[in-house]
């Protein structure tokens, strides 16, 4: 199933509202991180730049074939060989693959939804006891020009609840700005 009021809008639009660059090197995404997920590829906007820093396989999917072929096709336009996409439902799927496997999960404009724990949780799992779970989301505030509705778009606070209740995740740092319209939140897989 879908998850709720995961919708995007016009591809060349959605990407004005992003400063990729200033996301990826806020969030410390570099070639220190091997193997990365990638839930909701999207149009590729961060699969693409996420696979050119990492120095392993970044496995993305996505509900979506149309999304998974957008990204597919703009990855191979760019030569990038490094990417596993996979078309699978979070929801019923997980995250595959072996768990503890990844060095890191994004989860990036997607904790509006109805399970947070549950999807937090399963990322967690995906990645190994040194790993994180990295988020960003839509500010709280009415001025942001999309975003799901202020009604269920969470709060870091209330993000890092939720990243408390899985037992398997802490926050590593403070909340990072990620201007314009986002903020993130490094969550560092608990050894246990
Ligand atoms: C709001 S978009 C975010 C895309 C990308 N993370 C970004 O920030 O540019 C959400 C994406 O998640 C995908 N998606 C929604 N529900 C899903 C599910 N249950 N399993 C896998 N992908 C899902 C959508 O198809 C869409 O591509």
């Amino acid at each position: 199933m879908k998850l709720r009021e995961s919708g995007m809008p016009e591809e060349a639009y959605w990407e004005t509202l992003l400063d990729v660059d200033l996301i990826l090197d806020r969030l410390g995404v570099d070639n220190t991180l091997g193997n990365v997920v990638e839930l909701g590829c999207g149009y590729g906007t961060f699969t693409l730049p996420v696979a050119r820093r990492i120095s392993g396989i970044l496995e993305t999917l996505d509900i979506e074939p149309a999304m998974i072929e957008r990204t597919r096709q703009r990855a191979r336009e760019a030569g990038l060989s490094n990417i596993v996409y996979t078309h699978s439902d979070v929801t019923t799927d997980g995250f595959g693959g072996v768990p503890g496997s990844r060095d890191a999960c994004l989860l990036f404009n997607l904790l509006h939804c109805d399970e947070p724990v549950r999807l937090l949780t399963e990322a967690a799992r995906a990645v190994g006891q040194s790993g994180w779970v990295l988020v960003i989301h839509w500010r709280c505030d009415p001025s942001t020009p999309r975003g799901p509705a202020l009604a269920i778009r969470p709060r870091p606070e209330q993000i890092l609840d939720w990243a408390a209740q899985t037992g398997l995740l802490e926050p590593d740092g403070p909340v990072v700005d990620l201007p314009p319209w986002h903020y993130g939140l490094r969550l560092k897989r608990t050894v246990k």
